[in-house]
């Protein structure tokens, strides 16, 4: 009993670290919306998405298929997108080729495409 309560005590601290360590990682990812990400987000759209997506509202997907990024913005949270966009790193999605970008342009990237999510009324 006592035996058993202290491995508790003893795991605690640890698993403390651990899922703060998770949260606080995901918070840096994702990161917050400044005006500057989200410019620099609109440049790696422009540079390596818009061969196939629509980056900007109004526009139509180059690629037949490929979602225009107002689509995207109302389908994924900041966070879904974020891990969205790990699994299209590793595996790509069905039609869309396996694509790798930096941490930081996927940080802006994702600011960017946040930021062309309509209003909750709208959606
Ligand atoms: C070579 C063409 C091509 C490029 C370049 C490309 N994509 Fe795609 N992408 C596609 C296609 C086609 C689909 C649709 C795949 C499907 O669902 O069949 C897709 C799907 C996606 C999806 C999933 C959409 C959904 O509805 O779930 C996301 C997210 C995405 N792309 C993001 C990006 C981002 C961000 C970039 C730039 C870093 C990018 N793509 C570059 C072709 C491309």
């Amino acid at each position: 009993m006592a035996a058993g309560i202290r491995v508790v005590a003893g795991l605690a601290p640890a698993l403390a670290v651990l899922l703060s360590g998770c949260s606080v990682a995901e918070g840096l990812r994702v990161g917050f919306p400044t005006a500057s990400r989200i410019g620099r987000g609109e440049s790696v759209a422009r540079n390596v998405c818009a061969a196939c997506h629509a980056v900007r509202p109004g526009q139509a997907s180059a690629r037949s298929g490929a979602p225009t990024f107002m689509t995207i913005s109302r389908r994924y949270t900041p966070r879904g997108l974020d891990r969205e966009l790990d699994a299209i790193a590793e595996v790509g999605h069905y039609g869309m080729p396996v694509i790798r970008i930096t941490p930081n342009d996927q940080r802006d990237l994702i600011a960017y495409i946040a930021s062309l999510r309509p209003p909750a009324a709208d959606r």
